[in-house]
């Protein structure tokens, strides 16, 4: 018999099909019966450790713990068993090599207010197709066009303040960062449907992190009214540029026109909830920045010095301000400011750990991750850590003419889901703080060295700051008008 007869080569599949599943599940039980769960205490039933988590600044709860347990580490918060991992390895094995292994994990309640399309709460082609189409919206090519309106946007917020008044740096730089976002997403857009999107967009910020009660009267249900404005503001935005057919290259273009390998387009609510979305990553994370770095050039006047030295250059170049600022001076001329930023976003870790959920039993370094639990690659704990960064506690951007070790310097995190939104967040940056030394004095008002989270890291109430103009800008900055 030359041949094998079919029923045999059936029999031969089925066999190894079965004793491949019968080893892999055995091994698997083996290993998982070999692997512990990590070390760590689960605090009291159903609470956990929710209320030492919160009554302590988090940042020190979760350095105790390291200090205690380890770079990994097993607790229990808001109702859900947690495994925290503080080390570079940890979180390229969670966020990039085996990402598959564990999915974005929200609050229902804030998946509902954002809009449940929204790029980050998925996994899989939705996801992988959205994002490129995102990652090209904000490369560096696209963002190359804004940046004449986002020097209008910081020139006219910095006019905004009163000589001599206290501002709320906070709040003000939510407003700056929340108009970078609306150009970035619509290019131009009428006034109207700017106030419109802005009125309704600060409901559903205050709301956001409410108790979510779904009853009139209440912050959530407020937000959860106004979410639904805005999405019906947003459908008429999007219908506008459908009969205008206008195909314009910014997000919005963007969005509207992709199309997927079966040749689908987005829904409305797809296109909303990813607008939405992409608003809210961007402005608090962004006037989070921006406040620490005006906190810490107040607290560094020799550094605050060598900054205003370093912008003040461009400025002259520029005809004491009456030309724009161009692509290149952000990208070659502001070498110590941009040290500055990534200093900062060591220094505060804003995004300090993010969460996902392990969708099967994994096991890392001998220890069990078992399906359904959240994992937690701590961010700021490796940004803290002596072995990666020398004297952590020391805000010195001079550490950063060396490239750091890989994975150990993550503000914008890392692998499938890390922050597409990173070079505008820095261009808006520098752009505000060359205006800001440029053009401004500031002194802080009150208690300096608190923290409040809401939920990233902000200085006490704000950072209310005082501000004064620096006479010799005043006059030119008044009569300038910055050509389109
Ligand atoms: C200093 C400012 C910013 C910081 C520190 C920051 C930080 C981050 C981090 C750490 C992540 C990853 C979260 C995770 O892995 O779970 C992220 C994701 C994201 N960021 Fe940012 N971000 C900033 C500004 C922006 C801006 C300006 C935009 C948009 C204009 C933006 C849009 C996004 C989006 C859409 C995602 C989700 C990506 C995905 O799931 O694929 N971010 N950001």
């Amino acid at each position: 018999m030359d041949k094998f007869h079919p029923t045999l080569i059936y029999i031969l599949l089925f066999l190894a099909t079965l004793f491949y599943y019968l080893f892999s599940k055995k091994h698997n039980k083996r290993h998982k019966l070999i692997a512990k769960l990590p070390p760590g205490s689960m605090g009291w039933p159903y609470i956990g450790e929710t209320l030492q988590l919160y009554c302590k600044d988090p940042n020190i709860f979760f350095s105790d713990k390291q200090t205690r347990y380890g770079e990994i580490f097993k607790t229990h918060i808001l109702g859900c068993p947690c495994v925290m991992l503080a080390s570079p390895e940890a979180s390229r094995f969670v966020l990039v090599t085996n990402a598959d292994l564990f999915k974005p994990t929200y609050p229902k309640s804030k998946e509902k207010m954002i809009g449940p399309n929204a790029l980050f709460f998925h996994q899989g082609e939705y996801h992988t197709q959205l994002r490129k189409l995102v990652v090209t919206s904000l490369s560096p090519e696209s963002i190359k066009k804004f940046i004449h309106g986002i020097e209008s946007i910081a020139i006219s917020t910095l006019d905004s303040w009163p000589n001599g008044y206290i501002i709320n740096t906070f709040q003000q730089m939510k407003k700056f960062s929340f108009e970078v976002g609306i150009l970035a997403i619509f290019g131009e857009l009428g006034k109207q449907h700017k106030e419109e999107l802005k009125n309704n967009y600060c409901i559903v910020d205050k709301g956001y992190n409410s108790f979510p009660t779904n009853l009139p009267g209440t912050a959530y249900h407020k937000a959860l009214t106004a979410r639904r404005r805005l999405s019906r503001i947003l459908e008429e935005i999007i219908s506008e540029r459908k009969e205008k057919k206008l195909s314009e290259k910014d997000l919005l273009g963007h969005l509207l026109n992709f199309k997927n390998d079966k040749g689908e387009t987005l829904s409305d609510d797809q296109i909303s909830d990813n607008i939405i979305g992409i608003l809210f990553a961007a402005q608090d994370t962004t006037a989070s920045a921006l406040t620490w770095i005006i906190k810490y050039l107040h607290d560094h006047p020799k550094l605050l010095q060598a900054i205003k030295a370093e912008q003040k250059a461009i400025y002259l170049s520029n005809e004491k301000g009456n030309k724009s600022l161009t692509w290149t001076q952000t990208r070659s001329n502001m070498p110590l400011t941009y040290k500055v930023i990534l200093e900062s976003l060591r220094m505060a870790s804003i995004v300090s750990f993010t969460f996902r959920e392990a969708v099967v039993d994994v096991v890392y370094k001998g220890y069990l991750i078992p399906k359904g639990w959240k994992v937690m690659p701590l961010f700021r704990n490796i940004h803290h850590n002596p072995e990666f960064f020398n004297e952590p506690q020391n805000f010195d951007p001079n550490r950063f003419e060396v490239a750091p070790k890989p994975n150990t310097f993550l503000p914008f995190g890392t692998g499938a889901h890390s922050c597409p939104g990173n070079e505008l967040a820095k261009l808006e940056i520098l752009i505000l703080i060359h205006h800001l030394v440029n053009k401004l004095r500031w002194e802080l008002v009150g208690s300096q060295d608190m923290v409040e989270y809401s939920p990233f890291p902000v200085p006490y109430n704000g950072l209310p700051a005082r501000i004064w103009r620096e006479p010799d800008t005043q006059e030119i900055y008044h009569q300038k008008k910055l050509p389109k």
